[in-house]
């Protein structure tokens, strides 16, 4: 299969593919997805297989606005319309209570649906043009780091699908926070959205907020082995995780640092996430920076992590998945 590089004005020819039920790669603000009509079971069924995906990991569907919740919602809870209202378009899902018209393949067989209104220009004009909810999980290989730009998904999905609409790199660079509604609120991942910023929303704390393992019976993707590169990777902690690496390297390693310590590493194959305290700039450049090292091989790979508030928490957490939990915390080491 010849796979189509598609341009933002051709929406229309997007939105035709989705309609006969091909697969096609879009740009959101946080990941490039890999859509389907969400309502074709036929066409999610591909997504799985295309992605190589397990079965019981649910899809998100991305939908128009607030005003399409009822098309697939059973309930629609106070909190999740406040979140709605405050968050949408944007990066944010809610696991909400799913209608019977939402089919079970993009639900993992779950009684609930992933919903989610991106921001993206490119991503609301082919939902709208469609008319149709887009079922679409990262456009990466299952495992691989989520594609960040059309070139990154064609790396994982040419040949394999009808075609990729380029809408440019992704502003946010990490997906989706997810927040599950039902008896309680929960955040079953984070994302491009901070916990702080839904507890200001929503006015009071989370009743909980799971983390990967914890999170994974409640979202199943949780528990698969995510975002790794190829080179074993260790993620170092702490204040002095750059010369701490440093002291380390060996020839034919790659380091994935902050912009103030990148000359600490000259010789070596490099990738600077922007500088410690821009966690807006890490989290935009972190999986381009993952895919790098998979095109220019490294014996392994060292990375600093940044502190884990705001939106470096999500940053920290890609990196920890990333280093399959390979970690070494310098701070809890001295004490
Ligand atoms: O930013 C994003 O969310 C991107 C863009 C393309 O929108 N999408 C994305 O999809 O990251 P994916 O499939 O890579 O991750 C979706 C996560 C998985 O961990 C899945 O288990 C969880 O959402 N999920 C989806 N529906 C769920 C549901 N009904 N209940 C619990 N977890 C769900
Ligand atoms: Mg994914």
């Amino acid at each position: 299969m010849e796979t189509k590089r598609l341009c933002e004005k051709d929406i229309k020819t997007a939105s035709a593919l989705l309609k006969q039920g091909e697969l096609v790669g879009l740009p959101t603000e946080t990941v490039y997805g890999l859509g389907a009509n969400g309502l074709d079971t036929q066409a999610v069924a591909e997504i799985f297989q295309v992605k190589g995906r397990p079965q019981d990991n649910p899809l998100i569907l991305h939908i128009g606005g607030t005003d399409w919740l009822e098309r697939y919602c059973e309930e629609i809870p106070q909190e999740a319309e406040l979140l709605a209202e405050r968050f949408w378009p944007g990066p944010l899902t809610l696991v909400l209570k799913a209608k019977e018209t939402v089919p079970l393949a993009v639900r993992g067989g779950l009684p609930t649906v992933g919903l989610r209104c991106p921001m993206h220009p490119v991503a609301l004009a082919l939902i709208q043009e469609a008319d149709l909810p887009i079922a679409a999980p990262s456009g990466n290989l299952s495992g691989k780091p989520s594609p960040t730009t059309a070139e990154a998904m064609l790396q994982d999905m040419d040949g394999k699908i009808s075609a990729v609409l380029d809408g440019g790199k992704c502003e946010i660079g990490v997906e989706s926070t997810i927040v599950s509604l039902g008896e309680k609120t929960l955040l079953l991942r984070a994302g491009g959205i901070t916990a702080e910023e839904i507890e200001a929303v929503l006015g009071r704390k989370l009743d909980q907020i799971l983390v990967d393992k914890d999170a994974a019976p409640l979202a199943p993707g949780m528990k698969y082995r995510h975002y790794a590169p190829e080179a074993p990777m260790t993620l170092v902690l702490g204040e002095n995780s750059a010369s701490w690496i440093a002291q380390r390297l060996e020839p034919g390693d790659g380091v994935i640092c902050f912009a103030e310590y990148a000359n600490l590493f000259s010789g070596h194959s490099l990738q600077i996430l922007g500088k410690e305290k821009d966690f807006t700039s890490q989290a935009k450049q972190l999986f381009s920076a993952l895919r790098f090292f998979d095109s220019a091989p490294v014996t392994r790979i060292w990375a600093q992590c940044p502190r884990k508030e705001g939106l470096g928490a999500t940053v920290a957490n890609r990196l920890e998945k990333a280093s399959s939990y390979h970690i070494i915390d310098l701070e809890r080491e001295e004490r």
